[in-house]
């Protein structure tokens, strides 16, 4: 198998395995993640307002979309990308020959997936009109409006967060604020799960009921390498640092990216870090990953009463988040890594700045499953491989200090304490459902000692 995707350790998951999760995300989903793409722009296009001359190329860049379309349900080559004026494309021709010959539907998974969208955004940054359009926004934008309940519901539970925090401060209560961090930390991590239905359409009981002290042992239950010991021991050893910056690298727009917001403000409120960074995309990735003008979005959506009319407890919410990013305590950065293919085994070698930057960091915190599978290099570790080797350059000794927050959403997963516990996660869950349905999840943290 070519180099690029193997080392001594590990072999990366290609979308020709048989019975695999990448080999079913590429023959039924990607050609349908194309044809949204497709559809948008022909809806976007077709509104009265827009300009003649974009109408008329986004008909050009529709027949693109199109060809790259009927090049994966054909099972065709991966090629060269053409050149779109970006630095970056040289890398990723470079990755692909390095790969070697490869199909659609015979690539490494990892590979093939962002090549995928970096195909996408070759073609948009090819045009005159259509640069900095976001194919997914639409998308996103409706999925967040439907998590309506949840949201409003979020923002009270959020309230009463902050002021038992208070409490539990005022009276040294480490036992209550170890509850609060694990409950803030569980509702950012099940904001990764694709089916929001475990937080979406909630009554306030349903959602104390899930938040609740029983709530979380009961989804701790489904936590299948949960580190939360760990990261909470270490955060009370390092307390006294003067500067604790935590980096928080983004998934989802929309509700996941509101949790993450929660999460980064309930940080800053309980002292357990004194800035928090969010790293966000530079162009629309995996459909609904969070670039910069999502930040934006988000506020804009949750002021709206139309889209959330429940307004008692997020508007006394959003001036504190709103606070926080004014006064520079959560800031956002985009680095061009994140959107390449590269796993972040990589990242030494391929992005040397950002790494030292994370190694600098007090806590960097990895979320959702893209971020995973790169942590993991997408491999087909056993199981039972721990995280810190699964991480490899940025496991033992990288001095980076790594959480991830991830609910099972595709074919890796490692860290599970035991086999016994694999077999019975396996009879609970067959045909690796646990690993792939959302259901599951990890809390993995490594020190990097
Ligand atoms: O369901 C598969 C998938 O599209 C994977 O390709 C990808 O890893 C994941 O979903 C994206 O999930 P997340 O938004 O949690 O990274
Ligand atoms: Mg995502």
């Amino acid at each position: 198998m070519p180099s690029a995707t193997m080392n001594a350790q590990v072999r990366a998951v290609w979308t020709s395995e048989e019975g695999s999760m990448a080999k079913q995300t590429a023959e039924t989903r990607w050609a349908k993640i194309i044809q949204g793409t497709i559809d948008d722009i022909g809806e976007t296009a077709a509104a009265d307002d827009v300009d003649g001359q974009k109408r008329a190329e986004s008909i050009a860049i529709q027949i693109a979309l199109k060809a790259i379309k009927k090049r994966i349900e054909q099972n065709k080559p991966l090629t060269p990308l053409p050149d779109d004026g970006k630095l970056d494309i040289q890398d990723w021709n470079k990755q692909l020959a390095a790969i070697g010959e490869c199909s659609w539907i015979n690539c490494p998974w990892l590979f093939g997936e962002c090549y995928m969208y970096r195909s996408i955004q070759r073609i948009l940054n090819s045009s005159k009109h259509w640069q900095n359009y976001d194919v997914f926004k639409r998308q996103k934008d409706s999925t967040f409006v439907k998590s309506r309940a949840a949201v409003e519901e979020l923002a009270s539970r959020y309230m009463q967060i902050v002021a038992d925090t208070r409490l539990a401060q005022n009276e040294s209560k480490e036992d209550a604020k170890k509850l609060l961090f694990i409950e803030m930390t569980e509702i950012a991590l099940w904001g990764n799960a694709t089916d929001l239905s475990l937080l979406a359409n909630l009554t306030l009981e349903d959602l104390q009921k899930l938040q609740g002290r029983e709530a979380i042992k009961k989804s701790q239950r489904n936590i299948v390498d949960n580190d939360i010991d760990d990261v909470w021991a270490y955060l009370q050893r390092t307390a006294g640092q003067a500067s604790r910056q935590i980096d928080i690298v983004l998934d989802n727009a929309g509700f996941e990216f509101f949790t993450d917001v929660l999460y980064a403000a309930y940080l800053l409120e309980a002292g357990i870090s004194t800035s928090v960074r969010l790293h966000t995309k530079e162009f629309p990735w995996f459909v609904s990953d969070v670039i910069p003008s999502d930040v934006e979005s988000l506020f804009e959506h949750l002021d709206s009463s139309e889209c959330f009319p429940g307004r008692e407890y997020l508007d006394q919410v959003i001036p504190r988040l709103r606070k926080f990013f004014q006064s520079g305590a959560i800031t956002t950065t985009s680095d061009p890594f994140w959107t390449t293919p590269f796993s972040f085994h990589e990242m030494p070698s391929e992005a040397p700045a950002l790494f030292k930057e994370l190694q600098h960091s007090y806590l960097v915190i990895f979320k959702g499953d893209l971020n995973y599978r790169k942590l993991t290099r997408d491999g087909m570790w056993p199981h039972i491989t721990t995280y810190e080797k699964a991480l490899g350059p940025l496991g033992k000794e990288s001095d980076v200090k790594i959480l991830a927050l991830r609910t099972n959403k595709s074919d890796v997963c490692v860290g599970v304490p035991t086999q016994s516990k694999v077999d019975a996660l396996n009879e609970e869950a067959p045909g690796g459902a646990w690993i792939r349905n959302g259901k599951y999840a990890v809390v993995s943290f490594n020190e990097g000692r």
